[in-house]
């Protein structure tokens, strides 16, 4: 893998939309999309960005399952707010947290299948869940619901009103589909990122560290900051 240490998640957002704007340039047409704290600086290069998205796809990697829409902590809310309605694509996907789940999770995969992604943006749990994917989740997974664990709830309570609003489960592309990408950018930083990320990048391959997987696949780009470089 190749690993970029970056002073902040500024430069590491400037350092990924780069990268981003080359696989455009060449002629990717397809982007996996992440949510959460740390693409958030990719999204704001974006959307300062002269370029136009209009032609491209975009499939995100997972949603809450029973937020609606237009919950206002929905990753579909996230999406619109941080990227979309700056930046439209020409079609975005992201599962339905109402869809019937063997419905939603069929639908999803057919849309893996008939898009393939070409670059995948990923950030990483602490428990270095990919998407979320959580340890213990199998590699041959494609899409599904996964029931998060506490150390996720705990991680994401602080965009809800107290733990119990969140959810306890997520529709999720599998670490099959996520392998499937062509091309994988993947961000951390902060302190609470180092050990997932030492992990992802020195440890076993296992199923206990869902990102260790990333160390199989031959087009895999790391950036983090210092302080998520630390263990390392
Ligand atoms: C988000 C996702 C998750 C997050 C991870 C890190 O779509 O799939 O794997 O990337 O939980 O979250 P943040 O970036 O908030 O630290």
């Amino acid at each position: 893998m190749n690993v970029i240490i970056t002073k902040d998640k500024v430069e590491a957002g400037k350092k990924a939309f780069e990268l981003v704007e080359k696989a455009i340039h060449n002629d990717a047409s397809v982007l996996g999309l992440a949510t959460g704290s740390t693409p958030e600086t990719l999204y704001k290069e974006m959307r300062a960005s002269n370029t136009d998205y209009s032609n491209l796809i975009s499939i995100n990697l997972d949603e809450y399952k029973g937020l609606p829409a237009d919950h206002p902590q929905s990753y579909h809310t996230f999406m619109q707010e941080n990227l979309f309605n700056a930046k439209p694509f020409k079609k975005s996907f992201i599962p339905d947290g109402l869809g019937d789940e063997e419905d939603e999770v069929k639908r999803y995969n057919k849309t893996i299948e008939e898009y393939p992604i070409d670059l995948q943006i990923l950030g990483i749990g602490t428990n270095a869940h990919i998407g979320f994917n959580e340890p213990g989740t199998s590699f041959l997974q494609e899409t599904h619901v996964e029931k998060l664990t506490e150390a996720t709830i705990n991680a994401n309570k602080r965009y809800f009103k107290s733990e119990e609003d969140v959810p306890k489960y997520a529709f999720s592309m599998g670490i099959k589909s996520i392998l499937s990408a062509k091309k994988i950018l993947l961000m951390a930083f902060g302190e609470n990122k180092a050990e997932a990320v030492y992990n992802m990048l020195n440890g076993p391959i296992t199923e206990q560290v869902p990102a260790s997987i990333l160390q199989t696949h031959n087009d895999v780009t790391v950036i983090i900051d210092e302080a998520a470089a630390s263990k390392l």
